[in-house]
């Protein structure tokens, strides 16, 4: 808390608001006061708003920085992998070697799902969008765990967030098998966690598992990149849901759900669909037009962000993978990325991108090297899911384990005032 204070005049009072200092980052002014006085604050979207302390994530949009537990992510991506990063967001330190195999250990003695989980699949149609299976599968978990659901127990909590992280790899290869009629890959624990994803999702039975581990190692790092984010929409959605004391499956499905849309999460999916309906650069300029035609709603997929004004360096690390991967497979001529790499060097010249601070995000790369590695665009936000479960639980377990309150924001209420009921024959 610093001794810094802020102080409001209104109507002729002036409120004095208490400031808050964080490690790093700006300081907080504390406005809880301002509901005694007859005022709420007003912002809508949470542009300005800091609805939580947290230890876990901090972002500088300005500079492009993003570090998790202190650790910039472009260190993580190159000397880190997803299962240590997962732990860093859980306990908030990296494991030693010890740590790290008992982590890791945990984590494969828990990627099977009860077989009654197959059933649920069967309710929908092959051509189901795989984020809505998601939403479902992953909620139902909570029908399998009574045992464990008392989210004041700190050992319940643990295991949650194993079961989620070791399982959600499971359920998503088991929504993509189902969707193209294959029968489920059972996971094998003698792979790594990225190799045992891509064996349940390509292998089949009727072969040996035969995994690239350029692939696994490009899987890996794609999943770190997702891993947390700070308050985004779809973990402010998991923060909302717990803060009710909803369980923790339930409130993961939620963030699935928030996730989805093709303002956040199913971005990736809508920039392949955006390169793909560019299709030539030649008509780079038309869309790129159309982006910044007010009357037109088409946007550019991949670009901007609520909070970085400057490149998301998940995105620089991303494209560096891109080229990587490409060319590891001979695909460097890979078309879509050739139009991707242009169309971001013509946005970032256009006065349009540069006034408004708009640059790629770590949805414009990331779909190619998904689409290289084989897996259909239908299935690039249920990666991003799956990434980003380690932070969704870590920031549903940092709220829980400390004090909280359900979250209940309030109103600018423009509506009608109060009147009488007119009787149907009176209107
Ligand atoms: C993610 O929050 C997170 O951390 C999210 C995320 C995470 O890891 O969890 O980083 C993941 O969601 C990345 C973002 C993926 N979404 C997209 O790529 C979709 C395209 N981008 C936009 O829809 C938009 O940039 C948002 C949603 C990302 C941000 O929206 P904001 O902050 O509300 O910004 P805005 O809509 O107010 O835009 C400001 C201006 C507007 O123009 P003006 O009204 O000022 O003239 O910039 C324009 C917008 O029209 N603009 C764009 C644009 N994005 C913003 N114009 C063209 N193309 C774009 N992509």
């Amino acid at each position: 808390m610093s001794d810094k204070k802020a102080s409001l005049s209104i109507d002729g009072k002036t409120l004095d608001l208490k400031v808050h200092s964080g490690t790093i980052g700006p300081d907080v002014i504390e406005v809880s006061a301002l509901t005694g006085n007859g005022y709420f604050t007003y912002d809508p979207g949470f542009v300005s708003t800091a609805a939580c302390e947290s230890k876990i994530t901090y972002i500088d949009g300005d500079k492009g920085v993003l570090l998790h537990g202190g650790y910039p992510i472009e260190q993580l991506a190159e000397q880190s992998d997803y299962l240590e990063t997962c732990y860093l967001l859980l306990y908030g330190a990296l494991p030693n070697a010890a740590q790290k195999e008992t982590f890791v250990n945990k984590v494969r003695m828990h990627t099977m799902v009860n077989d009654q989980m197959s059933t649920f699949f069967k309710g929908f149609r092959r051509d189901a969008h795989p984020m809505a299976i998601m939403c479902g599968v992953v909620g139902a978990l909570s029908a399998f765990y009574h045992d464990s659901l008392d989210i004041t127990d700190e050992k319940h909590r643990e295991i949650s967030a194993i079961r989620l992280i070791a399982k959600m790899p499971t359920l998503a290869a088991m929504t993509y098998k189902y969707t193209i009629g294959q029968p489920f890959m059972y996971p094998q624990n003698h792979l790594s966690y990225s190799e045992n994803f891509l064996h349940m999702m390509f292998g089949n039975p009727c072969e040996p598992s035969n995994v690239n581990p350029v692939l696994a190692k490009a899987m890996d790092k794609i999943f770190l990149l997702h891993a947390d984010h700070e308050q985004n929409a779809s973990t402010s959605t998991v923060r909302l849901a717990g803060s009710t004391g909803a369980n923790p499956f339930a409130c993961i499905s939620a963030g699935i759900a928030a996730l989805w849309g093709p303002s956040h999460g199913g971005a990736n999916e809508a920039v392949l669909d955006m390169l793909n309906e560019i299709g030539d650069a030649s008509r780079i300029d038309e869309f790129v037009a159309k982006a910044k035609d007010k009357d037109d709603p088409f946007r550019l997929m991949g670009f901007g962000h609520r909070v970085y004004k400057n490149f998301d360096p998940r995105a620089k690390v991303m494209k560096l993978a891109a080229d990587e991967v490409l060319a590891e497979l001979g695909l460097e001529n890979d078309p879509l990325l050739k139009i991707a790499k242009r169309l971001e060097q013509i946005a970032l010249e256009d006065e349009y991108f540069i006034e408004r601070k708009l640059y790629p995000n770590v949805d414009f790369y990331s779909g190619i090297i998904l689409k290289a590695i084989g897996i259909p665009t239908s299935m690039f936000t249920v990666i991003f899911a799956l990434g980003r479960t380690p932070g969704w639980i870590a920031h549903w377990n940092e709220m829980i384990s400390g004090s909280y309150r359900i979250g209940r924001p309030r109103q600018l209420y423009t509506g009608p005032a109060q009147r009488d009921f007119v009787p149907l024959d009176k209107r």
